[in-house]
């Protein structure tokens, strides 16, 4: 399976659902969901750079993909009333990329760059001085004819967005003065994007129905929303169903075979195959992938993480294995001799 056919899966399915997210993004601090202690720090500085007249400190968020970092990008562009540019890292391929896309840029306004660690080397090294002094240098012509132009840029706020912040090299890490880390998203809040989002969608779920699916998105509002449009359709084929409960919740996720955790049948399966062949680890991630018929390449970025954050997996020096908690998850007796 690849990643964009699993349900439960953090990066965008297509287009469609880009433009879906783009009708639930919160305009404003205030409207935006969670992830309290970046939003206050935030509005801080939001507030401090209005009142001096500056363009807002370079800011970098990072964190698992779908938890907004786009939206946020977006909300700090609206509350300080300037503009934003998006692109990406794999998008800025030479130094020309980069220099117009900075040419257009009034004073205060942001260049929003998600996946910065992808940036080739030499474009990076051309926002060190950007970043700092708002300044370029690039070279002009060719051959003999070639001579170096100074380009005075206006003063900008560059946010960049990564996945991976350890890949950013330290060069580039040390010219951002707001480093924000985007943590997976508390269950009370993933409720109430729910809710919000259903709101936005002209339809009604029931508390209950909310909170089972906040409990079952892997903590990521990119995922809650993609559950509840699926939801929604059954809900609005089932003649008794005005509103979403949590019986309709709980036969959609059912059918789509998310679990009470969020696991999907794959998942379920890596975890199944450790124990009922491995004894519950320590198994090799290679076999494991073998065993389950995926790239080991998946297993490590698609089912992996997931699995370790919510604890039902542990890393050791010999293998995955399979913790208490995995155990209890799946309803299995924690054998005497198991590895956890
Ligand atoms: N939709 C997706 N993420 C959101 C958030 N953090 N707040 C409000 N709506 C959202």
């Amino acid at each position: 399976m690849t990643d964009d056919e699993r349900i439960v899966s953090p990066e965008p399915e297509d287009q469609n659902e880009d433009s879906i997210e783009k009708s639930l993004r919160p305009q404003t601090l205030a409207q935006y969901i969670g992830q309290a202690p970046i939003k206050h720090e935030l509005s801080v500085y939001i507030q401090a750079a209005k009142q001096r007249e500056e363009s807002l400190d370079h800011v970098l968020l990072y964190g698992p993909p779908g938890l907004g970092k786009t939206t946020l990008a977006m909300v700090i562009a609206n509350e300080m009333g300037v503009q934003i540019r998006t692109t990406s890292g794999p998008a800025i391929e030479k130094p020309g990329d980069l220099v117009a896309l900075l040419n257009e840029l009034q004073p205060g306004d942001i260049l929003f760059i998600d996946e910065i660690h992808r940036l080739p080397k030499i474009v990076e090294e051309m926002l060190y001085s950007a970043m700092e002094d708002f300044f370029i240098d690039i070279v002009v012509g060719q051959g003999p004819t070639a001579h170096p132009v100074h380009f005075p840029l206006p003063p900008f706020t560059l946010i960049g967005a990564t996945t991976r912040a350890g890949l950013l090299s330290s060069p580039l890490r040390d010219r951002f003065g707001i480093v924000e880390h985007m943590a997976y998203y508390e269950t009370a809040d993933l409720q109430e994007i729910v809710t919000r989002s259903a709101d936005i969608f002209n339809t009604t779920i029931a508390t209950e129905g909310a909170h089972e699916v906040a409990l079952r998105s892997r903590g990521t509002p990119r995922i809650a929303n993609r559950l509840l449009k699926r939801i929604r359709d059954f809900a609005e084929v089932s003649p008794d169903h005005s509103t979403i409960d949590l019986a309709i919740v709980d036969h959609a996720l059912k059918l789509l075979r998310v679990d009470s955790a969020g696991l999907d049948s794959t998942d379920i399966k890596l975890l199944e195959t450790m124990i009922d062949y491995y004894n519950g680890g320590p198994v090799g991630l290679n076999t494991l992938a073998a065993n389950v018929g995926e790239e080991t390449e998946t297993v490590a970025a698609m089912y992996e993480p997931y699995l370790l954050q919510r604890g039902y997996l542990k890393r050791t020096a010999r293998g995955r294995v399979v913790t208490a908690a995995g155990y209890a998850h799946l309803g299995r007796e924690l054998p005497p001799t198991a590895n956890s």
